[in-house]
C-alpha cells in the first residue's frame, strides 16, 4: 500500500492488466493444460527482461454489448525481453480475453512491437493463442489482420519472426504465423486451421476432431506447415530459445560464434566404414552429420516431415551453419516434390539471415512416377534449384555416395556457385545408376545377346567402374577434392574460416520471380 493516493490507483490499475478475463477463464485455460499469456512470457524471456507496453490498452467498440466489457490490455499482451541476453520483441496473446480474438486495438498493440523490432533489428516472437478475427468488431478486425500480414512480410528476411501456437488458432489466426519463418507448435493441445470443424462440417459434411483437422501431428508430419512439435508448452518455448541461438538478430548480422569445446580438428574415422559397400544399402546420414558437427548437436527443423531430406542448424568449429542433407534410409533419400519445397524454403532462411550451407549429398534422382508429376514436382523440384543457385552465403557440399541426373546439379553442385566441394571415395557421379543406364543404352545389344543376363552383368560391371567413383567429375574440377570421410570435419572446419570474408551477390532487381 502506499500512502500517496496517484500512486495507489497505478499499482491498482497494474494489477487489473495482469488477471486477464479473470480468475474462472484463467482456471478454465489451466484445466485445460495451457499456460496463460503472461506465464508463457515468463517462461520464454530471462527472467525479468520483459518489459511490457500498451497494458492500458483497451478496445473501442460498441456492438454487441462489447462496451460493457473491456479489459485492461485487451487480449494481448506485447513488449519485449532478453533471450541469453539478446533483445527480443514478444506478443502473447490472451485466450481469457474474448478466446484471444484480433480486434483493432489488439492488432495495433501487435503492429506496434513490430514497428520496433524491425527499425531496432531484433526477432519477432508471437504466442498464438486466439480466435481469429473478433466477430464483434467485423471489418475493423479483418483490416487489422491485414495490418500485421503486411509487416510479416516486410519484415521477412530482415528480423527473424517466430509463431509458436498455444492453442485453437483459427482463421486470421493462422494465417500471420504462416508468413513468419518458424511454426512451433504442442501435441495435442495446439490446432491451426483456417476453417474450425464446425464449419467444416457444415460446408462439406466432413466429420473431423480438431486433432485430425490440425493438430501438431498433422502439421508436422503431413502439411508441413509446422517445424518443429513439442509435448508441451514448456518445451517448445526452451526450443524456441535454442533455435534463436543459432540466428543473427537481423539479416545484416552474423550469426553468433560460440567458442567450441569440441577440437575443430578432430578425426572422426568411424565414417570411414559408415556408408555401405552395396549401393542399394541404406544408412543413416543423421549419424553422418553427428559425427561431424561440434559436440553431435544438430537441431533438426522438420524433423517428421518429408523425412527423405534432413535439415537443420548445428555448429561447426563455433559458427553456425545449415545442414541440407539427402536421407538415404528413407526413400533411398529421393527427391519428391515435399523434400524439394521443405529443403528450398530452408536454404533461403540461410541466405537471408547470412548462416553458410552445408550440404550432404546421397541422392539417387527425383522421384518417378504420376503422383509426382501431376502433383508438380517438376516446379517443387525448380524451387530448390533456384534456392540453391540464389544463395550467396558459403556453400560447402560432401558428396558421400550418390550424386545422379538432375539431382547432381540441383544439390548445390560447382556449378550453381558451390564454394568448395568434396566428394567421399565413395562417391558415385553420373547421370544415373549403373542399371538403368543400361537398360537404356545397351537395349539394342541386350535385346540381341545370345546370354542377355550375362552381358547385362557385365555392362554393368563396366558401367560402374567407370562412372561409380568421383575421380571423373574431379578430372574436370567439378569436384574439389576427394577426402577421407575421417577428415571431413577439419576440412569443413577450415573451410568455412577460409571462406568468412565471402562476398558475392546477385544482379539488381526487385526481387526475382522464384516458381511459386
Ligand atoms: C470473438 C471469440 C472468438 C472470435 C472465440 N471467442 N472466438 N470472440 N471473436 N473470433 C470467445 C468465445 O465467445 C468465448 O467467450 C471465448 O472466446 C472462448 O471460446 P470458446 O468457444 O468457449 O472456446 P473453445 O471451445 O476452446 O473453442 C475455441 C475456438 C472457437 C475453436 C477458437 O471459439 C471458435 O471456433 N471460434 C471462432 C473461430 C472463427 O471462426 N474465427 C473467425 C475466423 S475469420 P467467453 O466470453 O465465453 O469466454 C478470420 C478472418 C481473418 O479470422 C482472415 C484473414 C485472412
Amino acid at each position: 500500500m502506499s500512502d500517496d493516493p496517484k500512486i495507489q490507483e497505478l499499482r491498482d490499475l497494474k494489477a487489473q492488466t495482469r488477471v486477464g478475463g479473470g480468475p474462472e477463464r484463467i482456471e478454465r485455460q489451466h484445466k485445460r493444460g495451457r499456460m496463460t499469456a503472461r506465464e508463457r512470457i515468463d517462461l520464454l524471456v530471462d527472467r525479468g527482461s520483459f518489459r511490457e507496453l500498451d497494458a492500458f490498452v483497451v478496445h473501442r467498440t460498441h456492438d454487441f454489448g462489447l462496451e460493457k466489457q473491456k479489459y485492461l490490455g485487451d487480449s494481448v499482451v506485447t513488449g519485449w525481453g532478453t533471450i541469453e541476453g539478446r533483445l527480443v520483441y514478444v506478443f502473447s496473446q490472451d485466450f481469457t480475453v474474448f478466446g484471444g480474438s484480433l480486434g483493432e486495438a489488439h492488432a495495433e498493440k501487435i503492429c506496434k512491437i513490430m514497428d520496433m523490432a524491425l527499425k531496432n533489428g531484433a526477432p519477432v516472437i508471437g504466442v498464438n493463442d486466439s480466435g481469429g478475427a473478433r466477430i464483434q468488431e467485423g471489418v475493423v478486425s479483418l483490416g487489422g489482420y491485414a495490418d500485421i500480414f503486411l509487416r510479416n512480410t516486410l519484415a521477412s528476411g530482415v528480423i527473424p519472426q517466430i509463431s509458436a501456437i498455444m492453442g485453437p488458432c483459427a482463421g486470421g489466426a493462422v494465417y500471420s504465423p504462416a508468413l513468419t519463418d518458424f511454426i512451433f507448435m504442442v501435441r495435442k493441445s495446439s490446432f491451426m486451421f483456417v476453417t474450425g470443424p464446425d464449419v467444416v462440417k457444415a460446408v462439406t459434411n466432413e466429420q473431423v476432431s480438431f486433432e485430425d483437422l490440425g493438430g501438431a501431428r498433422v502439421h508436422s508430419e503431413i502439411s508441413g506447415v509446422c517445424h518443429v512439435a513439442s509435448d508441451s508448452e514448456s518445451d517448445a518455448f526452451f526450443q524456441i530459445r535454442k533455435l534463436l541461438s543459432y540466428l543473427p538478430q537481423n539479416n545484416l548480422e552474423d550469426p553468433p560464434f560460440v567458442q567450441p569445446n569440441d577440437d575443430p580438428l578432430r578425426m572422426a574415422p568411424e565414417l570411414d566404414t559408415i556408408v555401405p559397400h552395396d549401393p542399394t544399402k541404406p544408412y543413416d546420414i543423421k549419424d553422418v552429420v553427428q559425427y561431424i558437427v561440434d559436440d553431435g548437436q544438430f537441431f533438426e527443423i522438420h524433423e517428421n516431415y518429408a523425412t527423405n531430406i534432413v535439415v537443420g542448424f548445428a555448429r561447426l568449429g563455433g559458427h553456425s551453419i545449415g545442414i541440407v542433407a539427402n536421407q538415404p534410409a528413407v526413400l533411398a533419400g529421393v527427391l519428391d516434390i515435399d523434400s524439394s519445397e521443405k529443403a528450398a524454403r530452408f536454404i533461403r532462411f540461410c541466405d537471408a539471415f547470412n548462416i553458410p550451407l552445408l550440404t550432404f549429398e546421397d541422392v539417387p534422382g527425383f522421384l518417378p512416377g504420376t503422383i509426382q508429376e501431376h502433383g508438380g514436382i517438376i516446379r517443387a523440384g525448380s524451387k530448390l534449384l533456384y534456392a540453391y543457385c540464389e544463395a550467396t552465403v558459403p556453400k560447402l557440399t560432401v558428396i558421400t555416395r550418390k550424386a545422379f541426373g538432375g539431382a547432381y546439379d540441383v544439390m548445390s553442385s560447382k556449378h550453381i556457385r558451390g564454394d568448395l566441394n568434396l566428394a567421399w571415395p565413395t562417391a558415385e557421379i553420373a547421370v544415373m545408376g549403373a542399371e538403368g543406364a543400361v537398360n537404356i543404352i545397351f537395349r539394342k545389344e541386350l535385346a540381341e545377346a545370345q546370354d542377355p543376363k550375362k552381358r547385362r552383368a557385365e555392362l554393368v560391371a563396366e558401367y560402374r567402374a567407370k562412372f561409380a567413383n568421383p575421380y571423373v567429375a574431379a578430372s574436370r574440377g567439378f569436384i574439389d577434392d576427394v577426402i577421407e570421410p575421417r577428415e571431413t570435419r577439419p576440412r569443413l572446419v577450415n573451410a568455412l574460416e577460409m571462406l568468412a570474408n565471402k562476398r558475392d551477390s546477385n544482379p539488381p532487381k526487385k526481387h526475382g520471380c522464384i516458381p511459386l
